[in-house]
C-alpha cells in the first residue's frame, strides 16, 4: 500500500498510530540533531521528522532528498514540540522509520510554493509543475465544483446532457473559425464549433425540450485576459419558453452556485436594465454595479463659449466621491490615460468641488463658480467630490467614459473582489451596423428573434429593431448570454437577407436549420454561460487563464507541447494542402 492517509489528513487524534504517507518533498531543514522534511500532496503538507540519535543512517538518507522527489514514508504519528498553527496538520509530525524514494526529481525551474518565483512564461512551459501549486489546484477544484453543481441543478430540472459534434460547419458567433482539413474530402474543411448553437436548436426540433452541455467552444479571435481560443460553455436550450422562463431558470442556477459553493445568498431578484439604459448610464452592456459613478449628461455646460463642449454631441461627467483632493499630478496622469490610443479621448476636464465650498476647474476661464454650483445642484454633487468630464460624439464618449469609470474605480479600490453584483441586460438591438461598409451584423447571432412589436421595423429601420436577447453581467464581466430564437423559416430567411446573404448563400450555409424549421420546430430559446469566466469571476479574478488546466498564451500557443506546429510534407500532401 502506497499510503494509508493523505498528507493533509493527520491530526492530534492520530497520535500513536503507525501510518504510511506518499508525496512530494516540499522542503527539508537540517538542524544537526534533527532533520525535518515537509511532504506535500493535493490534500496538504505533513512534516516528517528524522532523529540523528535514534537512526543516523535514516537521517542521512533524508538529508539527500531533493525538492520534488516523490517519497514514501512509514512511521508513527507523534505530537510536535513546536506546533504550526498555520496548517491543519501542524499539531503532529511523523516519526519516520522507513523512507523510500519512489522517484527522484530534477530541481524544478521554479519553486512549488503558493508564492512562486516562476514568471508566467516559465510556469506555462512547465504547467504540470505549476499545477502542483496549491493556489492553482484550488482554482481547478472550484471549477470542478461549479461544473458538478451545475449538473446537479440542471439535472434536477429535467435538463438532458447531449453531446454535439466538434467537426462541423461554421456556426457564426462573431469570431473566425478554426478549421480542420478533411483527408477523405480533399480541399474541404470542417469548422470547429464557436458554440453548439445550431445543434442545440435542432435538438429542440427533435423534442429534447431541455438540453444542456458543458462543452468546449473554439474561436479564432484576439486574446485577452477573459478570452481563450478554446473555452468552455455551460450551454442550454429550452422549448416552449419565453424570455422570462429562461431568465428564471438561469438566475436560479447562478443563485444555486453562489449559495452552494460560496455560501453567498442573493435574496433578491437580480436587477435588470435594458441595453439602452446600460449604455446611457454606464457606456457598457456589461456594467460593473459594485460602485456608482453613473454618467451625468452635462448639457448645461454647452453654449457658454467653451468651443470643445459647444461643438460636442455630448458632454459627459462622472462624479468621483471624496476625490476633490486629487493632486495636479494625479489629474495629469488621468488626462494622459484617457489620451492613450486605446481610449482615444482628446482631453479630460475636471471640476473639484472642494470641502471648503470653493470650486476649481480646468476650464475656469469659461465658467463661473455659479455655473458649477448649479451643476452640482442638478446632479447631486457634494463638497469633496471630483467631477471628471469627457465630450465628443455620443457613442464614442460613452465608451471612453466607461473605461475611465472602471479605471478610476480600480484606482479608488472600490472594485471589491469579495462583492458580486449581477445584472440582466435585456432588449439588445437585433443588429449592429459596420460604420465603414454600412453592412448589418447580428449583434448576438443570426438565430435570435426580433421582438414581435418591432417586426414592422425590419424593412423600414432595421437598426432600430430590438431582439429578444439578454446577457447576464457580473462585476463588469459578461458571464453569459442568450436569446429567444427564430423558429420560422420565413423569418429566418428575412434575417439572413438583412445580413446580406443571398437566398442561395443562406440555403447553402444554413439550409439544414431552415429545413428543420419546416418540420414542426417548437418555440424555443436558451443561453450559454462562459464557465471559465464564471469561475474566475466567482474568485474575484479577471484572468481566466489559471482556471483552465492547460491554457494558451496570448499568441494562442501552448508552449508546453509547442502547438501549433508545422506538419510534415507527407501529411500535408495527404490532406491536399499546399503551403507556399
Ligand atoms: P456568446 O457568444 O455570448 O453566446 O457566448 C456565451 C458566453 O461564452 C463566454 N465566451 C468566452 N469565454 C472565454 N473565451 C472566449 N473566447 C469566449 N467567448 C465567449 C462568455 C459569453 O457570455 N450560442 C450563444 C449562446 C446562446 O445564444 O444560447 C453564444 O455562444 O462568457
Amino acid at each position: 500500500m502506497f499510503r494509508t492517509h493523505t498528507c493533509g489528513e493527520l491530526r492530534a487524534s492520530h497520535i500513536g498510530q503507525r501510518i504510511t504517507l506518499s508525496g512530494w518533498v516540499q522542503k527539508s531543514r537540517d538542524l544537526g540533531g534533527m532533520t525535518f522534511v515537509d511532504i506535500r500532496d493535493r490534500y496538504g503538507i505533513t512534516q516528517l521528522a528524522f532523529n540523528m540519535d535514534k537512526n543516523a543512517s535514516l537521517c542521512l538518507e533524508a538529508r539527500k532528498l531533493g525538492r520534488e522527489f516523490v517519497v514514501q514514508a512509514k512511521g508513527t504519528v507523534i505530537e510536535r514540540s513546536s506546533k504550526n498553527t498555520n496548517i491543519p496538520t501542524g499539531e503532529i509530525e511523523l516519526d519516520v522509520t522507513d523512507i523510500k524514494v519512489l522517484n527522484a526529481s530534477k530541481t524544478p525551474p521554479f519553486t512549488i510554493e503558493d508564492q512562486t518565483d516562476g514568471g508566467d512564461e516559465l510556469r506555462m512551459q512547465y504547467r504540470y509543475l505549476d499545477l502542483r501549486r496549491n493556489p492553482v489546484q484550488q482554482k481547478l477544484l472550484l471549477r470542478n465544483k461549479v461544473a458538478l453543481e451545475t449538473r446537479k441543478y440542471l439535472d434536477e430540472l429535467g435538463f438532458m446532457d447531449v453531446e454535439t459534434p466538434v467537426l462541423i460547419k461554421s456556426t457564426p458567433e462573431g469570431a473566425r473559425d478554426f478549421v480542420v482539413p478533411s483527408r477523405m474530402n480533399p480541399g474541404e474543411f470542417y469548422a470547429l464549433p464557436q458554440s453548439p448553437q445550431t445543434f442545440k436548436q435542432l435538438l429542440m426540433v427533435s423534442g429534447i425540450d431541455r438540453y444542456y452541455q458543458i462543452v468546449k467552444c473554439f474561436r479564432d479571435e484576439d486574446l485577452r485576459a477573459d478570452r481563450q481560443p478554446e473555452f468552455t460553455q455551460i450551454d442550454c436550450e429550452m422549448s416552449f419558453v419565453e424570455q422570462e422562463d429562461v431568465l428564471n431558470v438561469f438566475e436560479g442556477l447562478i443563485k444555486h452556485l453562489f449559495a452552494e459553493i460560496k455560501g453567498i445568498h442573493f435574496d433578491k431578484a437580480f436587477p435588470r436594465m435594458t441595453y439602452d439604459e446600460a449604455i446611457h448610464m454606464y457606456g457598457s452592456d456589461k456594467p460593473d454595479l459594485r460602485f456608482g459613478m453613473k454618467f451625468n449628461y452635462l448639457n448645461a455646460l454647452q453654449g457658454k463659449g467653451f468651443a470643445i463642449f459647444d461643438q460636442a454631441e455630448t458632454v459627459l461627467g462622472i462624479v468621483v466621491e471624496g476625490a476633490s483632493e486629487y493632486t495636479r499630478k494625479q489629474l495629469d496622469e488621468l488626462t494622459e490615460w484617457v489620451k492613450r490610443p486605446q481610449i482615444g479621448a482628446k482631453g479630460l476636464v475636471y471640476v473639484k468641488y472642494n470641502t471648503d465650498g470653493t470650486v476649481k476647474s480646468s476650464v475656469d476661464k469659461f465658467y463661473t463658480e455659479e455655473d458649477f454650483k448649479e451643476l452640482a445642484k442638478a446632479h447631486n454633487i457634494q463638497p469633496g467630490d471630483l467631477l471628471l468630464i469627457l465630450s465628443g460624439d455620443l457613442a464614442k464618449t460613452q465608451k471612453q467614459m466607461n473605461e475611465l469609470r472602471l479605471h478610476v474605480a480600480q484606482e479608488q479600490g472600490i472594485r471589491n473582489t469579495g462583492e458580486f453584483c449581477p445584472v440582466w441586460v435585456l432588449d439588445f438591438p437585433l443588429l449592429e451596423q459596420d460604420e465603414a461598409s454600412g453592412r448589418y451584423f447580428a449583434m448576438h447571432h443570426p438565430f435570435t428573434s426580433p421582438k414581435v412589436e418591432d417586426l414592422p421595423l425590419m424593412a423600414s429601420n432595421p437598426g432600430a429593431v430590438r431582439a429578444n436577447a439578454y446577457d447576464l453581467a457580473m462585476n463588469g464581466v459578461e458571464l453569459g448570454g442568450g436569446s429567444i430564437r427564430i423558429h420560422d423559416r420565413g423569418l429566418q430567411e428575412k434575417m439572413f437577407s438583412l445580413l446580406g446573404f443571398t437566398p442561395e448563400q443562406a440555403q447553402e450555409q444554413f439550409g439544414f436549420l431552415m429545413g428543420a424549421f419546416e418540420y414542426g420546430a417548437p418555440p424555443h430559446g436558451g443561453l450559454a454561460f462562459g464557465l471559465d469566466r464564471l469561475v474566475a469571476t466567482m474568485s474575484g479574478e479577471e484572468s481566466i487563464r489559471d482556471f483552465i488546466a492547460f491554457p494558451k498564451n496570448n499568441s494562442g500557443r501552448d508552449t508546453m507541447i509547442d502547438a501549433p506546429s508545422a506538419l510534415e510534407t507527407a501529411q500535408l500532401n495527404e490532406l491536399g494542402i499546399k503551403i507556399n
